[in-house]
């Protein structure tokens, strides 16, 4: 099997002549100095040696949506001049960064940190170039707010937190405690009524925008979105829905279907995948949602707020709305898939209130437990649920994951989330773009949520081991690293993550 072997020396990156490993250094004139790492005043990046399976690359590749083209709201385009040929001296990537996540071997008792990693008395230099940084045998046997702990002595700062679940921080005392009492009382009552179930529902009644109740919780996001989609047919006595390609709803069958088919290339003949996304004319998104709509039977539309992976992708408020319209024209119902938006990742507590719509049906997830598997959906407060509307799956509803839920939206009420969303963005704009400018690799996104668009695959996975090297956790696939920052991070941690990032993206683009 070939796998990603790391020099049984490890070398910083710095002292290795660039084209050495296949890097083109940045053109002094145009980028900034680099900047002293948090403590030791030398970023700690490492390189590998070169294992590239070609033909595992294009397999990948072709999971995604081609080429793109032009820019969105709120992303940075610069022309991409970067060299194919970098493609053949980059490190192979060799799992998605979601494999290095494991359960926490052991838990203290403390609050999330709130602190820099400096004045926790950390450090992440040294150990993150002299470890195995092969991806695959990276181990976290501790999390802790905004960071996390390797088995090998490493200290990361998390700005993957598990596909943006842990909003709140890794575990968060007032969750954890929530459901230590609640694990102290009843688990799971298969739909029978339990009072953690009643509670909650009332503070997520209570967080929702005015005019939208729960309908139900579910377990995963995916399982979230069967539900409206079983909700909207129910209602409208139709069975198809209009997808846009890009967009991510899950990974059963319909849901790979309606946006992002990873890679399978089913297709079910009701579900109906618009073209979408940078490269394609929102005005001619709009008319193949129309022409599907006038064919008849769609009972919905779901819409993935930003698109956050495939490239970060946003129409512009008019998009939203004209689809909203014509969703309405045809007796359609309007789904927002909020699972990765919701809860004040883009700035309100969801992102369809920034598009000027009132969706029919919110589905949401991820941050909503911060960290526990549970999903739900809300729905317009006309929309009567009736039983046979819902799902009824095994673990909905569990007293445990409502006893999440609602301790995870009265800490975010506390939080001032809104103003801690903008102070995060002004940070990873003042930190990344500098460094982008002039440079081939495109930033997009808004709030707490950012995407890092690479010329090539190899070029993305050379830059997300740089950062795991430089000890900074974030996501990445195929030609996009992504950063979800927690809302509780430690400003200073998020700025010395950045200027890490800055400084990878320097040394592949
Ligand atoms: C927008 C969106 N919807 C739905 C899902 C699926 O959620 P889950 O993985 O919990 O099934 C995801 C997962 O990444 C997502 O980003």
């Amino acid at each position: 099997m070939l796998r990603c072997q790391w020099p049984a020396t490890m070398t910083p990156i710095s002292s290795v002549p660039a084209a050495a490993v296949g890097l083109r250094m940045p053109k002094p004139a145009t980028r900034p100095a680099a900047r002293p790492s948090m403590s030791s005043g030398v970023a700690p990046l490492v390189c590998s040696s070169v294992a590239l399976t070609q033909s595992r690359w294009r397999a990948r590749s072709m999971a995604w949506a081609p080429g793109m083209k032009g820019s969105t709201l709120g992303s940075l385009r610069i022309s991409s001049s970067a060299s194919a040929s970098a493609a053949s001296n980059c490190v192979k990537q060799t799992s998605p960064a979601a494999k290095l996540i494991r359960p926490p071997a052991r838990c203290h008792d403390s609050r999330p940190t709130g602190k820099s990693i400096a004045k926790l008395g950390l450090s992440m230099s040294g150990t993150a170039a002299t470890a195995s940084s092969n991806l695959d045998s990276f181990s976290i046997v501790d999390a802790q707010g905004d960071v996390l702990h390797t088995a090998d002595g490493r200290t990361l700062i998390d700005l993957f937190t598990a596909h943006g679940t842990v909003w709140l921080g890794h575990r968060h005392p007032d969750v954890r405690d929530a459901l230590q009492r609640q694990l102290d009382k009843v688990w799971i009552t298969g739909g029978y009524a339990t009072p953690m179930v009643q509670e909650m529902r009332a503070a997520m009644n209570g967080f929702l925008p005015e005019g939208y109740l729960l309908a139900s919780l579910a377990s995963t996001g995916m399982e979230a979105n069967e539900q409206a989609l079983r909700i909207a047919r129910t209602l409208t006595a139709r069975n198809g829905a209009v997808g846009f390609a890009g967009a991510m709803h899950g990974k059963s069958f319909f849901t790979a279907a309606l946006g992002w088919d990873n890679g399978d290339g089913l297709a079910i003949p009701q579900v109906h995948r618009v073209p979408c996304g940078r490269g394609v004319d929102e005005a001619q998104t709009l008319a193949e949602a129309g022409v599907r709509l006038r064919r008849g039977g769609i009972a919905a539309i779901f819409v993935e707020p930003v698109h956050a992976t495939s490239f970060g992708w946003e129409g512009g408020p008019v998009f939203y709305q004209a689809l909203s319209a014509l969703a309405a024209q045809h007796g359609a119902l309007l789904v927002y898939d909020e699972v990765l938006t919701g809860f004040h990742r883009t700035g309100p507590s969801f992102c369809f209130l920034q598009h000027g719509v009132r969706p029919d049906i919110i589905v949401f997830g991820k941050a909503c437990g911060n960290g526990f598997p549970v999903a739900g959906v809300a729905v317009r407060d006309g929309i009567a649920i009736a039983p046979r509307m819902l799902l009824g799956s095994t673990f909905s509803n569990n007293a445990l994951a409502a006893a999440a839920v609602k301790a995870t939206l009265s800490c975010l009420r506390a939080l001032e989330p809104e103003a801690r969303v903008r102070a995060i963005e002004s940070t990873v704009q003042q930190q990344l773009l500098p460094a982008l400018a002039e440079g081939p690799i495109v930033l997009s996104g808004k709030g707490a949520m950012w995407i890092l668009t690479f010329p090539t695959a190899e070029q993305a996975a050379a830059c997300a081991r740089a950062v795991l090297g430089a000890g900074v956790c974030i996501g990445f696939h195929n030609r996009q690293l992504r950063l979800l920052p927690p809302v509780t991070i430690a400003p200073a941690n998020l700025r010395l993550a950045c200027q890490k990032i800055a400084e990878c993206c320097m040394l592949v683009s």
